[in-house]
């Protein structure tokens, strides 16, 4: 185990935040993890996976220990299906290719999402009619209290849009290990109805789709849509769609005929916060080296050298106005650190 001091976190956040971590470990093993949860010097611990959902507002007075542990192993598995288990330094969309070039089905959708497989189930990540939890079997975590591993199956696990136990009543007590998943070797149930798939396709003069196509009409959706952090510093979408009740959407109605919803219930409707936010002025505007994205509002960005308090102070602006025009508390999606 080899803890390193004064380490610049810039290339471990997808925002390019410049914060300083006073000690950082990077762990391979189980063990190795054990014995830095043992450490009684550094009572402050930050937990760091690709480091792709998360805004670094200050430099880190205590230990980031960046889970680094690698491996993909098969479970069992039958004519039908699969249970892969993943550790959760991998990669997320490396994964996701592996499972794609072996022709196990069901993540597709949720090609070049950041980030690694160990943080996917904190907030059951989703795109494209996808999430996580319908393929999760179960995942393990290592109880910082207690230091042991602990198996969470998916109705431990709670999941719903962008939640999970892990931000609920488990915040910030257990590092995920590991995650397993179910996929189908066969009769795959491709998942095309959502958004541009379709079309997408279309455009690829797909017509019979294998789950690689499918992967590569998403990845081609995503890439016109989202700035690619190498590029320009962000995390994704910086807010949750909020969820409202129908009697506020028709309210809402009579002064915005053309503000987009989505069913979710008999009582309740999601509204894209990206429309919220264009309709509130702040698409495309740029306040010095940070701003709201061109092409998606709901997505933050950091043009180079923008310190993360100038992009939450932003983000405080937006809610507010949000607030003070719809009536809609927009909730952050990105963890602030
Ligand atoms: P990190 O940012 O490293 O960590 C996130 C949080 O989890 C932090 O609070 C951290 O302390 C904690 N944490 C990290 N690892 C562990 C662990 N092993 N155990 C316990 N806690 C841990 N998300 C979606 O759901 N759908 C999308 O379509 C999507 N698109 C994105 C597009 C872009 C361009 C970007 C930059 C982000 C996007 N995201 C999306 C958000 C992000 O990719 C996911 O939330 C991803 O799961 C974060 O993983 P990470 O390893 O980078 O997490
Ligand atoms: N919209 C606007 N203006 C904008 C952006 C969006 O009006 O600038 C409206 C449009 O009506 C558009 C709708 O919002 O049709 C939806 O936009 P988009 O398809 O880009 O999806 P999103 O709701 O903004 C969500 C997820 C993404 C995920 C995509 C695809 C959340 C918070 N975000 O974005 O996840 O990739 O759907 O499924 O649920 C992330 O979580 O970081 C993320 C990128």
């Amino acid at each position: 185990m080899n803890i390193l001091n004064n380490i610049s976190l810039k290339s471990y956040n997808t925002f390019g935040i410049n914060a300083i971590a006073k000690h950082f470990v990077s762990v391979q093993t189980i063990s190795e993890l054990k014995n830095v949860i043992q450490l009684k010097s550094y009572p402050n611990k930050l937990i760091l996976g690709g480091g792709s959902n998360m805004l670094l507002t200050q430099d880190f007075d205590g230990l980031v220990i960046h889970v680094n542990l690698k491996g993909i192993f098969i479970i069992s598995e039958d004519e039908n299906s699969v249970i892969v288990k993943a550790n959760a330094g991998e990669n997320w969309h490396a994964f996701v290719m592996y499972c794609i070039n072996n022709n196990y089905a069901g993540i597709e959708n949720l090609s070049l999402i950041p980030g690694n497989v160990g943080t996917a189930p904190i907030q059951n990540i989703g795109a494209y009619g996808v999430e996580i939890k319908d393929t999760f079997q179960s995942c393990e975590a290592l109880s910082l209290a207690t230091n042991t591993l602990q198996s969470f199956t998916k109705l431990d696990c709670n999941f719903g849009y962008r939640q999970s136990v892990f931000k609920q009543k488990a915040k910030n007590k257990f590092i995920i290990t590991s995650v397993n998943f179910k996929l189908s070797k066969k009769h795959h149930n491709l998942k095309v109805n959502y958004g541009a798939i379709t079309a997408q396709l279309d455009v690829m003069k797909v017509t019979n789709p294998t789950i690689k196509d499918v992967s590569k009409a998403i990845i081609s959706i995503r890439e016109s849509k989202l700035p690619n952090p190498k590029d320009l510093g962000n995390s994704g979408s910086f807010f949750k769609n909020p969820i409202i009740t129908k009697t506020h959407f028709n309210l809402l109605l009579n002064n915005f005929k053309d503000i987009p919803s989505y069913p979710i219930s008999n009582e309740e409707v999601k509204i894209p916060a990206g429309w919220l936010i264009e309709k509130a002025g702040f698409k495309g505007k740029r306040l010095g080296n940070y701003g709201v994205h061109t092409n998606q509002a709901l997505v933050l960005v950091n043009y180079g050298n923008a310190k993360g308090t100038d992009i939450l102070n932003l983000s405080k602006l937006i809610q507010k106005t949000v607030k003070r025009l719809f009536g809609i508390l927009i909730e952050t999606e990105v963890n602030i650190v």
